[in-house]
Parts: structure tokens; C-alpha cells; sequence
């Protein structure tokens, strides 16, 4: 599949099938207005993380890389109760 393919798909799945709310709605729009870039996870990909987390059953999550938080939200909320997310970001601008 080539790269605009997969684009096309990966955004038609995030417009009908993988539901958005206001906090990550909110998590794009503070990194989109403090002048972050826009290379987040898609909102597919960040329900794949997500749905990764409970498959392998995760109670502690090392991120690296965090942007704007958005990835790690999605993978936050899908710990059980007591678990834990800690997140590193390289670039102390986004941090
Ligand atoms: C594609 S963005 C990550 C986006 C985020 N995970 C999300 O989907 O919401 C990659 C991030 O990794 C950071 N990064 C790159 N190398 C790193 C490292 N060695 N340790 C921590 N962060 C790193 C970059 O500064 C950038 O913010």
C-alpha cells in the first residue's frame, strides 16, 4: 500500500470509526497553538496504542517521545487503576 493509500484509509477510520473527545481534541489544539508540529499519532493509531496496552495486560508504560501529550493520553486512560505512564520528551521546547 502506498503512502497516500494508507493516508486516505488511516483518516477515513479516524472520521467513522474511532471517536475523539474533548480532551484530546483540546491535547491537539494546545500543541497546534503553542506551535508544536503536527506529528502526533492519528486518532486510529492512538486507539491501536490503546488497544495494545489491554492486550498485553500493561501496568507501567515508558513513552519516549511525548510532543504534546497526545499518544500518552491515549495510552494513560487505557492502564487499569494504579497503573502508571511516564513520559520523556528530547526536545525541552515541547517538553
Ligand atoms: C512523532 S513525535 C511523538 C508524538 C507523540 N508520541 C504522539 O503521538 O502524541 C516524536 C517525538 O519524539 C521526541 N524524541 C525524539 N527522540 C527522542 C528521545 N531520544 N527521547 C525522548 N524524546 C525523543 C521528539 O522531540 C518528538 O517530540
Amino acid at each position: 500500500m502506498d503512502y497516500d493509500t494508507f493516508a486516505a484509509v488511516d483518516r477515513f477510520i479516524g472520521e467513522t470509526v474511532v471517536a475523539e473527545d474533548e480532551g484530546l481534541r483540546g491535547a491537539v489544539a494546545a500543541a497546534e497553538e503553542a506551535g508544536l508540529p503536527a506529528i502526533q499519532v492519528s486518532p486510529p493509531q492512538g486507539k491501536l496504542l490503546a488497544l495494545l496496552v489491554r492486550l498485553v495486560g500493561a501496568g507501567k508504560i515508558l513513552e519516549f517521545g511525548t510532543l504534546g501529550g497526545y499518544s500518552a493520553i491515549r495510552m494513560a486512560r487505557a492502564l487499569p487503576e494504579g497503573g502508571k505512564l511516564i513520559i520523556l520528551e528530547a526536545n525541552s521546547e515541547y517538553a
